[in-house]
């Protein structure tokens, strides 16, 4: 009998299915430094992982018995994908089950940013009960998203489902990507009926001027995406929001531009030091903050537990 760790955990349905097709599947948290050992000496055959635990060489090199190292979600960063593949190690990941899940907390940001309940929900606690309508006064210039544009920088998997949510809520929908020159999007609705829209890459700088809201969805990469240089082609008043990874937007300029007014609201699951985001993004009044929780749901766990058992099923029985 195989076993698998799932290090950093796992969805009940995918352990179902694992044990199902003959597998043992641990649910331990061993510590890294405990790692290597582990897998050693219980003989481990597949070892998944979410973000936290990492896979180098040393883990690669001293566990004989590993066949497989399996990320629940997308980012590998944390992995040392092509030395494992260099040692014949299968590496697997679940690219496209957490979508929709960090599209709806854009979407969780953006209604947030529009009618400010990232500040109403700090403030009233303190003074809903003293200052009421004084309260109601200063949250009364909400807008609507209906009708206005979102810019979507990087349209991928996440990109595209986003879109979909824009345009199911009758945004105008643009978007740029250093490789997607076209793009269908398919907006299904509940009874099976669907709609398609079709799409243009839009240069950077006129998505950056036309936008009402701009999300970022690129991968991890050396450069910021939104810079502090493209800060000042935005519209005034633009809502911008970070789901994709630290890094993507200069964190330092989009504080400056909160603070010039020129960005009315930011709204963001990833940060440049995360685990320990800067106090100025956490204090600051103007920001929606979760600590990033994009994949968090039950329907993509569990997506991403059905795909990793379906791939290990096939690849190690
Ligand atoms: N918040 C969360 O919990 C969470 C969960 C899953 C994924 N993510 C992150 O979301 C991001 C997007 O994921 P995805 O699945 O959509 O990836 P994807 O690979 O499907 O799409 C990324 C797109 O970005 C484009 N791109 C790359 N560099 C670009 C640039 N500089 N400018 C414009 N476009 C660029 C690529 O051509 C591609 O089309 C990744 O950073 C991923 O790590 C975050």
């Amino acid at each position: 009998m195989k076993k698998i760790l799932a290090n950093d955990g796992i969805s009940q349905n995918g352990i179902d299915a694992l044990e199902k097709a003959g597998f043992k599947v641990i649910t331990t948290t061993v510590a890294q430094e405990q790692l290597a050992n582990y897998i050693n000496e219980h003989k481990i055959a597949g070892l998944i992982v979410r973000s936290a635990t990492q896979v180098q060489k040393d883990i690669i090199d001293n566990c004989p018995t590993l066949e497989l190292i399996g990320r629940g979600g997308v980012g590998m960063d944390n992995i040392d994908v092509d030395y494992a593949k260099e040692k014949g190690l299968h590496v697997i990941n679940t690219p496209s089950a957490s979508s929709a899940s960090v599209a709806e907390l854009v979407f969780a940001h953006l209604y947030n940013g529009v009618r400010y309940l990232y500040d109403a929900n700090r403030i009233m606690p303190l003074e809903g009960d003293s200052k009421f309508k004084q309260l109601k006064k200063a949250y009364a210039k909400g807008v609507e998203l209906r009708g206005k544009t979102i810019g979507i920088i990087g349209f991928g998997k996440i990109g595209k489902a986003t879109a979909q949510i824009a345009l199911g809520v009758g945004m105008k929908v643009i978007y740029h990507d250093t490789q997607v020159e076209e793009a269908t999007v398919t907006v299904p609705f509940f009874d099976g009926q669907t709609v398609s829209f079709n799409l243009k890459n839009t240069p950077k700088d006129t998505l950056l001027q036309e936008s009402d809201f701009i999300t970022v969805h690129v991968p991890a990469q050396a450069n910021y995406t939104i810079a502090d240089s493209d800060f000042d082609k935005m519209k005034d008043g633009v809502g911008i929001i970070n789901a994709a990874r630290g890094g993507a937007l200069d964190e330092v300029a989009l504080v400056d531009a909160l603070e010039e007014n020129k960005v009315s609201f930011a709204g963001l699951d990833v940060f440049e030091s995360e685990p320990n985001p800067e106090i100025r993004i956490l204090m600051h009044p103007k920001i929606s903050l979760t600590p990033h929780i994009g994949a968090a749901t039950n329907e993509a766990q569990n997506r991403i537990g059905e795909e990793l058992a379906t791939q290990i099923v096939s690849l190690l029985k």
